[in-house]
């Protein structure tokens, strides 16, 4: 669809990426096969909500608990990662082109020096485009995010900086991975889940959901569309009437 098909548009969606490992099983296929196929639909759908005119979207790639699956899945997942980190810098240009801001959030601190090393330069080529927000969620948990901030502002008080009755909504917001970006609109879950995961906790406080059984691999532009087409006719009140 274009565009102008869309009544209303979210000002930022989540994007929780399930369904590589069910996909390949299904094909009798390893589970990084799944993977591989997942990271090249991530591109597409990335590609297609910027044409559409999405400011802000996020992908959740791989969460804090993700450490936990085996050593050979986690380290193919980080191969991918790292494709898709030198290709970002072979295609900075072309990023640059289309006002592509590229940021990850997580904890960087456990993830390879090398990836990291590219991951801060893509972060800091891309730092003054404006058109198309992209953030990919690696090392990425809600409540670890939500404890980092607030620990900030807790060593704020223990310095005598700020009053603890002081601290505001805002305080914690801006100590966020999205500091200064839109709360989450629309959050969006293929594989037949229908759980966050740890996922933008609180930029989802107000988030509406929309679930598919489709796995993520094989999550089309078209599916992208209904997600949106739902979106449109949902009814927020935000607390209100
Ligand atoms: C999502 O697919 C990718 C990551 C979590 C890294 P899964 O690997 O979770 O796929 P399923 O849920 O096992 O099918
Ligand atoms: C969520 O998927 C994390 C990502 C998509 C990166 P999981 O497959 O890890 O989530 P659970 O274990 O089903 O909740
Ligand atoms: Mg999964």
């Amino acid at each position: 669809m274009k565009p102008e098909d869309f009544s209303v548009l979210p000002a930022h969606v989540g994007v929780i990426m399930d369904g590589n490992g069910r996909w390949a099983k299904q094909r009798g296929l390893p589970r990084s096969s799944g993977h591989i196929e997942g990271a090249k639909n991530f591109r597409r759908i990335g590609e297609y909500a910027g044409d559409l005119g999405i400011k802000h979207i996020s992908f959740y790639a791989f969460s804090t608990e993700n450490w936990s699956r085996p050593q050979q899945e986690v380290a193919a997942i980080m191969d991918l990662f790292g494709d898709y980190l030198e290709e970002a810098r072979e295609r900075l240009d072309e990023n640059l082109e289309k006002g592509i801001r590229l940021r990850f959030l997580g904890d960087k601190s456990r993830i390879d020096p090398r990836l990291v090393k590219l991951m801060d330069f893509v972060e800091d080529a891309t730092k003054e485009m404006t058109k198309v927000n992209l953030n990919i969620a690696v090392n990425y948990g809600g409540q670890q995010e939500i404890l980092h901030s607030v620990q900030q502002l807790a060593k704020k008080a223990a310095a005598g900086e700020i009053a603890p009755s002081d601290i505001t909504l805002e305080d914690i917001e801006s100590g966020l991975y999205t500091a200064g970006q839109p709360p989450v609109d629309l959050v969006i879950r293929p594989s037949g889940e229908q759980r966050l995961s740890n996922f933008l906790l609180w930029q989802s406080a107000y988030a509406e959901f929309w679930y598919s059984d489709v796995l993520w691999p094989d999550f089309s532009t078209d599916d992208f569309d209904q997600a949106l087409l739902a979106f449109e006719k949902r009814n927020r009140r935000f607390g209100g009437v």
